[in-house]
């Protein structure tokens, strides 16, 4: 273990992002509660992921990260679940043509529950109220008894998480996720769909049964690697006093791990040198990410990867670039190229989400397709060009039909957002969204920008 760390070390050090709870000991005596519930992963599934993102350093796989920009307790259903476990791995298989390395997929769901605000009130029609920071906390309806924080929702945040983890293990692990049966994946209103990104999707899937059909001729046998994935999960960890209660040695004496779920990260308001949320991270043994925007400082960075991965381990340390499609050009180069000098072992990876959102006349959140599939192409660009490899993509999206984000096949207007405007937080690329995402991506891979 490292000198002077624990999963409580962070106490007592400045904390960004965190509710006041107004009752002390049900706080405490539901954090005892959660030190004694079973954990959701298992160390041995943490340090595969570890090792399979130190591939992704190597070229050798590419990781897709992608959810909802917060789950909600109400969302803790099986056709929710399984549209978004459908989405990913269609994704996966049409980056998989492009990339022809391995895809690690890894859900932004079992746990993404809390929310960074920009504020920590919300005021309507001249009543002040706390903001909404995530179904883990409180709940979104704008009432004194719904804002108020509640620890009891760390049980219920807990309990949902696991039944999503179980859910999400008994598809990826049985019949649900066999190759051989892609139509397993299907989304119920995939009709309904315009055509274009759909029958890409059906062509490919097409040629994905020949090979299959070719290889087990050759080989004479079916690999029971087709007949499963691995699927892992990953949440911002942002309620410390949450994370730590799942925070546990592991039986083999290799270190303190979150055992809530196999990748946390910090977000772009919770890294600060000297905060709580570093201090956490630096100690414990998962692979970690952290949102890195167009504010971080060169000697900030290096300092921060130092602090969070002083051996240089392969795997350990994510960056996820969240730059806007106007700032990557100048923020991002830079960044890479210190890393590169100093030999650090990061896994690069994009998220075009975070740095485009605006609001429409209405002012409704959304996100432009067009920006989004713009940083991404950038951002390809930018690491051949710094000779780096962009690794992985991180996305909002859902399995849902939603009208959140404009553009697309679809063509969807700021004037279509009303029709299924579901999100209480970030705008998500909807099934044919993010699909068409996907092939861009495999696209930009095929054509080396590797
Ligand atoms: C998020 O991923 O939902 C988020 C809040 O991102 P960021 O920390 O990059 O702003
Ligand atoms: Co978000």
């Amino acid at each position: 273990m490292l000198a002077g760390w624990s999963p409580d070390s962070w106490q007592g050090l400045a904390i960004a992002q965190q509710p006041t709870y107004d009752d002390p000991v049900l706080l405490a005596s539901v954090l005892e509660q959660l030190r004694k519930l079973p954990p959701l992963v298992t160390s041995w599934e943490v340090d595969h992921l570890r090792s399979e993102l130190a591939a992704a350093q190597q070229g050798k796989a590419w990781l897709l990260q992608g959810g909802d920009c917060a789950e909600m307790f109400e969302g803790c259903q099986s056709e929710p679940i399984a549209s978004k476990l459908k989405v990913l791995l269609q994704m996966s298989l049409a980056i998989v043509f492009g990339a022809r390395c391995r895809i690690i997929r890894l859900g932004r769901m079992a746990g993404q529950y809390a929310k960074p605000r920009s504020s920590d009130t919300e005021t309507r029609d001249g009543v002040t109220l706390p903001c909404y920071r995530g179904d883990l906390i409180n709940d979104n309806e704008f009432t004194p008894a719904s804002r108020k924080p509640d620890p009891v929702r760390l049980l219920r945040g807990y309990e949902r998480s696991a039944l999503t983890m179980n859910f999400i293990r008994g598809l990826s692990e049985g019949g649900f996720a066999d190759l051989h049966h892609p139509e397993n994946w299907d989304l119920v209103f995939v009709n309904q769909v315009s055509g274009e990104v759909a029958q890409r999707y059906q062509r490919l899937l097409q040629s994905l049964g020949d090979s299959i059909r070719f290889m087990e001729t050759i080989a004479g046998s079916d690999p029971k690697e087709l007949r499963r994935v691995d699927f892992f999960t990953s949440h911002e960890a942002l309620h410390l006093a949450y994370e730590s209660a799942l925070t546990r040695p592991s039986v083999r004496g290799t270190g303190y791990y979150n055992l809530s779920t196999h990748l946390p990260w910090i977000g772009d308001r919770t890294r600060d040198l000297k905060g709580a949320h570093i201090e956490y991270f630096r100690g414990i043994r998962n692979p970690i990410a952290v949102k890195v925007g167009p504010s971080m400082g060169l000697d900030q960075l290096v300092e921060m990867v130092n602090m969070l991965n002083p051996t240089n381990e392969p795997g350990r340390l994510t960056l996820i670039h969240r730059m806007g499609r106007s700032k990557i050009s100048s923020s991002l180069p830079p960044m890479i190229e210190r890393l590169r000098e100093l030999n650090k072992r990061v896994l690069w990876i994009c998220d075009p989400m975070h740095g485009n959102t605006v609001s429409t006349q209405h002012g409704r959140k959304t996100r432009r397709f067009d920006d989004i599939c713009e940083e991404l192409k950038i951002a390809f660009e930018i690491h051949a060009a710094c000779d780096s490899r962009l690794g992985g993509a991180h996305l909002e999206l859902t399995g849902e039909n939603v009208t959140e984000c404009t553009g697309g096949a679809a063509g969807l207007t700021e004037f279509d957002l009303g029709t299924a405007y579901q999100t209480q937080l970030d705008p998500r690329l909807n099934y044919e969204q993010a699909l068409e995402v996907a092939f861009e991506i495999a696209e930009h891979l095929r054509n080396g920008w590797k």
